[in-house]
Protein backbone atom coordinates (compact mmCIF):
# COMPACT_ATOMS: atom_id res chain seq x y z
CA UNK A 1 0.00 0.00 0.00
CA UNK A 2 2.78 2.06 0.99
CA UNK A 3 3.88 1.83 -2.42
CA UNK A 4 1.24 2.48 -3.74
CA UNK A 5 1.18 5.80 -2.23
CA UNK A 6 4.27 6.67 -2.90
CA UNK A 7 4.27 5.76 -6.74
CA UNK A 8 1.18 7.90 -6.53
CA UNK A 9 2.80 10.66 -5.20
CA UNK A 10 5.85 10.44 -8.01
CA UNK A 11 3.70 9.95 -10.79
CA UNK A 12 0.99 13.14 -9.82
CA UNK A 13 3.96 15.56 -8.98
CA UNK A 14 5.99 14.63 -12.70
CA UNK A 15 2.59 15.36 -14.16
CA UNK A 16 1.56 18.41 -11.94
CA UNK A 17 5.30 19.88 -12.87
CA UNK A 18 4.79 19.01 -16.47
CA UNK A 19 0.97 20.67 -17.13
CA UNK A 20 2.08 24.14 -19.07
CA UNK A 21 -1.74 25.07 -18.95
CA UNK A 22 -4.48 25.64 -16.70
CA UNK A 23 -6.92 23.23 -17.90
CA UNK A 24 -4.84 20.77 -17.87
CA UNK A 25 -4.04 21.45 -14.07
CA UNK A 26 -7.85 21.29 -13.68
CA UNK A 27 -7.97 17.83 -15.00
CA UNK A 28 -5.32 16.93 -12.71
CA UNK A 29 -6.91 18.17 -9.78
CA UNK A 30 -9.96 15.84 -10.56
CA UNK A 31 -8.08 12.78 -11.67
CA UNK A 32 -6.67 13.14 -8.09
CA UNK A 33 -8.41 14.69 -5.87
CA UNK A 34 -12.00 14.72 -6.99
CA UNK A 35 -14.85 12.63 -5.81
CA UNK A 36 -13.73 9.57 -7.87
CA UNK A 37 -10.07 10.38 -7.91
CA UNK A 38 -7.15 8.85 -7.17
CA UNK A 39 -6.72 9.91 -3.70
CA UNK A 40 -9.69 9.91 -2.79
CA UNK A 41 -10.73 6.28 -3.90
CA UNK A 42 -7.34 5.66 -1.52
CA UNK A 43 -9.18 6.88 1.38
CA UNK A 44 -12.55 5.01 0.55
CA UNK A 45 -10.54 1.73 0.35
CA UNK A 46 -9.04 2.27 3.78
CA UNK A 47 -11.91 0.39 5.03
CA UNK A 48 -10.03 -2.84 3.64
CA UNK A 49 -6.88 -1.99 5.42
CA UNK A 50 -6.41 -4.40 8.49
CA UNK A 51 -6.75 -2.48 11.36
CA UNK A 52 -3.30 -2.59 13.27
CA UNK A 53 -2.27 -1.13 9.83
CA UNK A 54 -4.98 1.94 9.78
CA UNK A 55 -3.55 4.95 11.74
CA UNK A 56 -0.13 4.45 9.73
CA UNK A 57 -1.27 4.20 5.83
CA UNK A 58 -4.29 6.87 6.86
CA UNK A 59 -1.14 9.17 8.29
CA UNK A 60 0.57 8.23 4.94
CA UNK A 61 -2.86 9.05 2.65
CA UNK A 62 -3.25 12.25 4.62
CA UNK A 63 0.14 13.42 3.84
CA UNK A 64 -0.58 12.46 0.07
CA UNK A 65 -3.57 14.16 -0.39
CA UNK A 66 -1.52 17.32 1.06
CA UNK A 67 1.15 16.90 -0.84
CA UNK A 68 -0.61 16.95 -3.96
CA UNK A 69 -3.47 19.51 -2.99
CA UNK A 70 -0.38 21.81 -2.70
CA UNK A 71 1.50 20.76 -5.77
CA UNK A 72 -1.51 21.43 -7.60
CA UNK A 73 -2.57 25.29 -5.77
CA UNK A 74 0.87 25.98 -6.19
CA UNK A 75 1.04 25.63 -10.01
CA UNK A 76 -2.34 27.09 -10.43
CA UNK A 77 -0.45 30.31 -9.25
CA UNK A 78 2.31 29.87 -11.51
CA UNK A 79 0.31 29.46 -14.45
CA UNK A 80 -1.69 32.19 -13.56
CA UNK A 81 1.36 34.92 -12.79
CA UNK A 82 2.85 33.57 -16.00
CA UNK A 83 -0.46 34.38 -17.79
CA UNK A 84 -0.96 37.95 -16.32
CA UNK A 85 3.00 38.04 -17.49
CA UNK A 86 1.95 37.46 -21.13
CA UNK A 87 -1.04 39.52 -21.27
CA UNK A 88 1.41 42.44 -19.72
CA UNK A 89 3.63 41.98 -22.62
CA UNK A 90 1.26 42.12 -25.10
CA UNK A 91 -0.36 45.38 -24.19
CA UNK A 92 2.69 47.13 -23.48
CA UNK A 93 2.45 50.76 -25.14
CA UNK A 94 4.86 51.69 -27.20
CA UNK A 95 4.87 55.32 -26.79
CA UNK A 96 7.53 56.30 -29.33
CA UNK A 97 5.44 54.52 -32.46
CA UNK A 98 4.49 57.67 -34.12
CA UNK A 99 2.13 56.25 -36.58
CA UNK A 100 -0.60 56.10 -33.99
CA UNK A 101 -1.07 59.96 -35.21
CA UNK A 102 -1.83 59.20 -38.46
CA UNK A 103 -5.87 59.34 -38.62
CA UNK A 104 -6.33 62.07 -35.26
CA UNK A 105 -8.87 64.59 -36.08
CA UNK A 106 -7.78 68.53 -36.57
CA UNK A 107 -10.05 71.63 -35.64
CA UNK A 108 -12.61 72.62 -38.19
CA UNK A 109 -11.69 75.83 -39.97
CA UNK A 110 -15.04 77.21 -38.07
CA UNK A 111 -13.67 76.61 -34.75
CA UNK A 112 -10.22 78.17 -35.87
CA UNK A 113 -11.88 80.78 -36.67
CA UNK A 114 -14.04 81.47 -33.40
CA UNK A 115 -10.87 80.55 -31.63
CA UNK A 116 -8.71 83.12 -33.37
CA UNK A 117 -11.53 86.02 -33.06
CA UNK A 118 -12.34 85.49 -29.07
CA UNK A 119 -8.45 85.46 -28.61
CA UNK A 120 -8.15 88.72 -30.22
CA UNK A 121 -11.10 90.11 -28.03
CA UNK A 122 -10.63 88.97 -24.75
CA UNK A 123 -6.87 90.27 -25.35
CA UNK A 124 -8.62 93.44 -25.30
CA UNK A 125 -10.64 93.10 -22.88
CA UNK A 126 -13.61 91.57 -23.75
CA UNK A 127 -15.68 89.15 -22.31
CA UNK A 128 -17.10 85.72 -24.02
CA UNK A 129 -20.78 85.58 -23.59
CA UNK A 130 -23.66 82.95 -24.67
CA UNK A 131 -27.26 82.90 -25.18
CA UNK A 132 -29.98 80.84 -26.36
CA UNK A 133 -30.18 79.56 -29.74
CA UNK A 134 -34.07 79.23 -29.63
CA UNK A 135 -34.83 82.14 -28.34
CA UNK A 136 -37.79 84.83 -27.98
CA UNK A 137 -38.67 86.98 -30.23
CA UNK A 138 -38.41 89.67 -27.94
CA UNK A 139 -34.43 89.69 -27.30
CA UNK A 140 -34.23 88.80 -30.86
CA UNK A 141 -36.26 91.20 -32.74
CA UNK A 142 -38.10 93.66 -30.37
CA UNK A 143 -35.82 95.01 -27.85
CA UNK A 144 -33.43 95.57 -31.01
CA UNK A 145 -36.09 98.47 -32.41
CA UNK A 146 -37.46 95.26 -35.16
CA UNK A 147 -41.08 95.34 -33.85
CA UNK A 148 -43.43 92.61 -34.96
CA UNK A 149 -44.82 93.26 -38.58
CA UNK A 150 -42.17 96.10 -39.10
CA UNK A 151 -40.64 95.37 -42.43
CA UNK A 152 -37.44 95.48 -40.89
CA UNK A 153 -38.02 92.11 -40.06
CA UNK A 154 -37.79 90.91 -44.00
CA UNK A 155 -33.85 91.25 -43.81
CA UNK A 156 -33.93 87.86 -41.81
CA UNK A 157 -35.59 85.01 -42.58
CA UNK A 158 -36.70 83.33 -39.71
CA UNK A 159 -37.54 79.78 -38.64
CA UNK A 160 -40.51 80.26 -36.11
CA UNK A 161 -41.26 77.76 -33.88
CA UNK A 162 -44.63 79.38 -32.27
CA UNK A 163 -46.07 82.97 -32.02
CA UNK A 164 -43.01 84.10 -29.83
CA UNK A 165 -40.50 81.20 -29.87
CA UNK A 166 -37.90 81.36 -32.93
CA UNK A 167 -34.68 80.01 -33.62
CA UNK A 168 -32.25 82.93 -33.18
CA UNK A 169 -31.37 84.90 -36.69
CA UNK A 170 -28.52 86.36 -35.08
CA UNK A 171 -26.08 86.71 -32.20
CA UNK A 172 -27.56 90.35 -31.57
CA UNK A 173 -30.47 88.60 -29.37
CA UNK A 174 -27.33 88.22 -26.75
CA UNK A 175 -26.89 91.90 -26.73
CA UNK A 176 -30.50 92.67 -25.58
CA UNK A 177 -30.02 89.77 -23.17
CA UNK A 178 -27.30 91.36 -21.63
CA UNK A 179 -28.49 94.81 -21.66
CA UNK A 180 -31.28 94.05 -19.99
CA UNK A 181 -29.68 92.21 -17.18
CA UNK A 182 -26.42 94.26 -16.51
CA UNK A 183 -26.01 97.92 -16.02
CA UNK A 184 -22.49 99.19 -18.39
CA UNK A 185 -19.86 99.45 -18.92
CA UNK A 186 -20.07 96.13 -20.87
CA UNK A 187 -17.91 94.95 -23.44
CA UNK A 188 -18.21 91.31 -24.52
CA UNK A 189 -18.40 89.10 -27.31
CA UNK A 190 -20.41 86.28 -28.31
CA UNK A 191 -20.12 83.17 -30.61
CA UNK A 192 -23.15 81.54 -31.98
CA UNK A 193 -24.93 79.16 -34.21
CA UNK A 194 -28.05 81.23 -35.74
CA UNK A 195 -30.75 80.28 -38.38
CA UNK A 196 -32.25 81.22 -41.69
CA UNK A 197 -33.72 79.74 -44.20
CA UNK A 198 -31.53 80.37 -46.85
CA UNK A 199 -29.80 78.00 -48.79
CA UNK A 200 -27.00 78.53 -51.94
CA UNK A 201 -22.75 79.17 -52.21
CA UNK A 202 -22.19 81.61 -50.00
CA UNK A 203 -25.54 80.79 -46.95
CA UNK A 204 -26.54 78.36 -45.36
CA UNK A 205 -29.81 77.19 -42.93
CA UNK A 206 -27.28 77.48 -39.84
CA UNK A 207 -24.58 79.22 -39.66
CA UNK A 208 -22.23 80.77 -36.85
CA UNK A 209 -21.99 84.45 -35.84
CA UNK A 210 -19.95 86.35 -33.36
CA UNK A 211 -21.41 89.68 -32.10
CA UNK A 212 -19.39 92.45 -29.89
CA UNK A 213 -20.52 94.51 -27.85
CA UNK A 214 -19.59 97.65 -25.73
CA UNK A 215 -21.21 100.17 -24.10
CA UNK A 216 -20.19 102.91 -22.16
CA UNK A 217 -19.69 106.30 -21.08
CA UNK A 218 -18.83 108.35 -24.81
CA UNK A 219 -18.42 105.61 -27.18
CA UNK A 220 -18.69 106.68 -30.48
CA UNK A 221 -18.24 105.70 -34.14
CA UNK A 222 -14.37 106.94 -34.26
CA UNK A 223 -13.74 104.02 -31.40
CA UNK A 224 -15.98 101.17 -33.61
CA UNK A 225 -13.46 102.00 -36.38
CA UNK A 226 -9.96 102.04 -33.99
CA UNK A 227 -11.23 98.81 -32.75
CA UNK A 228 -12.92 97.18 -36.08
CA UNK A 229 -9.70 98.68 -37.42
CA UNK A 230 -6.93 96.67 -34.84
CA UNK A 231 -8.89 93.53 -34.69
CA UNK A 232 -8.98 93.20 -38.59
CA UNK A 233 -4.68 93.18 -38.96
CA UNK A 234 -5.03 91.05 -36.03
CA UNK A 235 -6.60 88.53 -38.00
CA UNK A 236 -5.70 89.31 -41.62
CA UNK A 237 -2.45 91.08 -41.88
CA UNK A 238 -0.93 94.59 -40.12
CA UNK A 239 -1.17 96.74 -43.31
CA UNK A 240 -5.29 95.27 -43.43
CA UNK A 241 -7.12 98.92 -43.64
CA UNK A 242 -10.96 98.88 -43.04
CA UNK A 243 -13.22 101.54 -44.59
CA UNK A 244 -16.93 102.03 -43.54
CA UNK A 245 -19.78 101.93 -46.24
CA UNK A 246 -22.91 103.64 -45.07
CA UNK A 247 -25.64 100.76 -44.36
CA UNK A 248 -28.93 99.77 -42.11
CA UNK A 249 -29.39 97.89 -39.30
CA UNK A 250 -32.49 98.83 -36.83
CA UNK A 251 -30.65 98.21 -33.91
CA UNK A 252 -27.60 100.65 -34.70
CA UNK A 253 -27.77 104.14 -35.89
CA UNK A 254 -25.53 105.01 -38.00
CA UNK A 255 -24.88 101.35 -39.36
CA UNK A 256 -21.85 100.52 -41.52
CA UNK A 257 -21.07 97.38 -43.62
CA UNK A 258 -16.75 97.21 -42.62
CA UNK A 259 -14.63 96.33 -45.61
CA UNK A 260 -11.44 95.39 -45.28
CA UNK A 261 -8.32 95.40 -47.92
CA UNK A 262 -8.12 92.14 -49.71
CA UNK A 263 -5.50 90.05 -47.95
CA UNK A 264 -5.08 88.14 -50.75
CA UNK A 265 -4.15 91.06 -53.76
CA UNK A 266 -3.57 93.54 -50.95
CA UNK A 267 -5.84 95.65 -52.68
CA UNK A 268 -4.96 95.05 -56.52
CA UNK A 269 -7.58 93.33 -57.25
CA UNK A 270 -8.23 89.40 -57.59
CA UNK A 271 -10.49 86.78 -58.09
CA UNK A 272 -11.08 86.89 -54.26
CA UNK A 273 -12.18 90.42 -53.73
CA UNK A 274 -13.71 90.21 -57.08
CA UNK A 275 -11.64 92.69 -58.70
CA UNK A 276 -12.40 95.61 -56.21
CA UNK A 277 -9.61 95.13 -53.84
CA UNK A 278 -11.32 95.00 -50.57
CA UNK A 279 -13.91 92.45 -48.91
CA UNK A 280 -17.07 93.19 -46.97
CA UNK A 281 -16.40 91.29 -43.48
CA UNK A 282 -19.09 92.60 -41.17
CA UNK A 283 -21.78 94.53 -40.34
CA UNK A 284 -21.32 97.01 -37.38
CA UNK A 285 -23.03 100.38 -36.06
CA UNK A 286 -23.48 102.95 -32.91
CA UNK A 287 -26.23 101.41 -30.73
CA UNK A 288 -29.52 102.90 -31.47
CA UNK A 289 -30.38 105.01 -28.34
CA UNK A 290 -33.82 103.75 -28.87
CA UNK A 291 -32.47 100.12 -27.90
CA UNK A 292 -30.33 101.40 -24.55
CA UNK A 293 -33.80 102.88 -23.56
CA UNK A 294 -35.83 99.28 -24.36
CA UNK A 295 -33.20 97.54 -22.45
CA UNK A 296 -33.21 99.79 -19.32
CA UNK A 297 -30.01 101.47 -19.96
CA UNK A 298 -29.92 105.90 -19.77
CA UNK A 299 -28.98 106.34 -23.25
CA UNK A 300 -28.66 110.37 -22.10
CA UNK A 301 -25.60 108.48 -20.11
CA UNK A 302 -24.29 105.65 -21.94
CA UNK A 303 -23.53 104.89 -25.38
CA UNK A 304 -22.41 101.59 -27.15
CA UNK A 305 -21.22 100.23 -30.42
CA UNK A 306 -21.70 96.96 -32.06
CA UNK A 307 -20.64 94.56 -34.35
CA UNK A 308 -21.43 91.46 -35.73
CA UNK A 309 -19.49 89.26 -38.17
CA UNK A 310 -20.09 85.64 -40.11
CA UNK A 311 -17.55 82.66 -38.81
CA UNK A 312 -18.17 81.17 -41.87
CA UNK A 313 -17.67 84.49 -44.04
CA UNK A 314 -14.57 84.89 -42.31
CA UNK A 315 -13.02 81.08 -43.09
CA UNK A 316 -14.06 81.36 -46.79
CA UNK A 317 -12.02 84.44 -46.89
CA UNK A 318 -8.95 83.61 -44.69
CA UNK A 319 -9.05 80.42 -46.16
CA UNK A 320 -9.97 80.60 -49.70
CA UNK A 321 -12.87 78.48 -49.36
CA UNK A 322 -15.25 78.96 -52.41
CA UNK A 323 -18.46 77.47 -51.36
CA UNK A 324 -19.67 77.41 -48.00
CA UNK A 325 -21.14 73.95 -48.42
CA UNK A 326 -17.70 72.77 -48.05
CA UNK A 327 -17.65 73.72 -44.50
CA UNK A 328 -20.77 71.26 -43.67
CA UNK A 329 -19.70 68.14 -45.60
CA UNK A 330 -17.05 67.17 -43.34
CA UNK A 331 -14.88 65.35 -45.63
CA UNK A 332 -11.74 64.17 -44.01
CA UNK A 333 -9.51 65.11 -46.77
CA UNK A 334 -10.81 68.84 -46.13
CA UNK A 335 -10.54 68.71 -42.67
CA UNK A 336 -7.30 67.56 -42.67
CA UNK A 337 -5.91 70.37 -44.41
CA UNK A 338 -6.58 72.45 -41.69
CA UNK A 339 -3.84 70.67 -39.31
N1 LIG B 1 -27.03 91.26 -36.44
C1 LIG B 1 -26.59 91.77 -37.71
C2 LIG B 1 -26.81 90.67 -38.75
O1 LIG B 1 -26.96 89.54 -38.41
C3 LIG B 1 -25.13 92.16 -37.68
C4 LIG B 1 -24.89 93.34 -36.78
C5 LIG B 1 -24.56 93.16 -35.46
C6 LIG B 1 -24.99 94.64 -37.29
C7 LIG B 1 -24.34 94.23 -34.62
C8 LIG B 1 -24.79 95.70 -36.46
C9 LIG B 1 -24.43 95.51 -35.15
O2 LIG B 1 -26.88 90.94 -39.92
Amino acid sequence: MREKINAMIEKATELIQNAAELGSINELKVQYLGKSGEVTSLLKGMKDVPNEQKPEIGKEVNKARDIITNLIEEKIKDLQKKALDAKMMKEQIDVTYDEVDANRGSLHPCTLVIDEVLDIFTGMGFTVANGPEIELDKFNFQLLNIPKDHPSRDMQDTFYAGEDILLRTQTSAVQARTMINTQPPIKLVCPGKVYRPDYDATHSPMFQQIEGLVVDKHVTLCDLKGLLELFAQKLFDENTKVRFRPSYFPFTEPSVEVDVTCSVCHGKGCRICKGTGWIEILGAGVVNPKVLDSCGIDSTKYSGLAFGLGVERIAMIKYGIPDIRILFENDSRFLKSFK
